[in-house]
């Protein structure tokens, strides 16, 4: 059974919690961002994250990532701190921007975690996978060469993802990484990043504007409402996996669109 399996299996009950939030806030200056956000993150669970713009999704992700600090309550990631866990690369954060050096190949950029940890002489983990199989894992076989802008859009954000797995994650942290390509290339990455989480086990949390991605990606969605930000609800979705894009089409997969429509509506 993979790790995933086992948080499909284990619902909420006693799995190891990836991700920790306690009564979290986030201040800028005199503006509260985010106010007492509280909840728990299972290892090896898919979150995707809805709500209105401005109401701190991306802030969230960049408190757990260590980019921010909390200005009351607690965050923890597999135990530590986030300055310990961002230390030890227990995450690897992928951002809506592929952010790939220019001047590097599509190879070498997957490579340079591992090349500034060895001058930094940082012992990081390893990933199962050389970043040549990375590349492969992320359909890029063949374009190892390429400069970035050889590339299309959704092949760079596929190189900024296995540049996130070459030190071997347990939490991916997503901020709309698909979130300006085409809908074909979408749904093409959106099975290929669901392949990508059966096989690594990875823990994921995916911020996204759509409803429909955040259903079919996700085991559970949550939904966050401005204003301060704060959690409105955490939908579960009981769909099976794997899940194929015509899951779209059924009657289960719109009840769940329609009710978080309507939630986002009175966030
Ligand atoms: N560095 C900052 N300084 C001041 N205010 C900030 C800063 N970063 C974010 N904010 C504010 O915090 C709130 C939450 O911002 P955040 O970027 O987290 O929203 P979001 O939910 O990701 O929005 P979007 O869907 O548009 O990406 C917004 O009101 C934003 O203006
Ligand atoms: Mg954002």
């Amino acid at each position: 059974m993979s790790v995933n399996e086992t948080a499909q299996t284990q619902a909420t009950g006693f799995s190891p919690v990836a991700a920790s939030l306690k009564n979290a806030s986030v201040r800028f200056g005199s503006f509260t961002a985010i106010e007492n956000l509280s909840l728990d993150i299972e290892e090896g669970a898919f979150y995707t994250i809805l709500g209105p713009s401005g109401c701190g999704k991306s802030t969230m992700l960049r408190l757990v990532s260590d980019l921010i600090p909390a200005a009351s309550g607690d965050v923890r990631i597999f135990g530590k701190t986030t300055e310990e866990a961002r230390i030890a690369r227990e995450f690897a954060f992928v951002f809506q921007d592929s952010t790939l050096l220019p001047w590097r190949t599509a190879l070498a950029n997957v490579e340079l975690p591992l090349e500034m940890g060895r001058k930094r002489g940082v012992k990081i983990p390893l990933s199962d996978k050389s970043p040549m199989e990375l590349l492969e894992l992320v359909g890029l076989k063949g374009r190892e060469n390429a400069l970035p802008h050889e590339l299309s859009g959704g092949m760079r954000q596929r190189v900024a993802i296995a540049r996130a797995l070459v030190c071997k994650p347990k939490l991916l942290l997503m901020d709309e990484p698909f979130g300006a390509l085409d809908e074909m290339t979408r749904d093409h990455l959106n099975l290929q990043l669901l392949q990508i989480w059966k096989e690594t086990g990875v823990t994921i949390l995916f911020v996204t504007h759509s409803i429909p991605e955040a259903v079919f990606l996700g085991q559970k969605v949550l939904m966050l409402q401005a204003h301060p930000g704060r959690l409105k609800e955490i939908v579960d979705i009981d769909l099976p996996h794997p899940r194929q894009i015509k899951l779209r089409d059924t009657a289960p997969f719109t009840r769940y669109t329609a009710h978080l429509r309507e939630l986002l509506e009175t966030c």
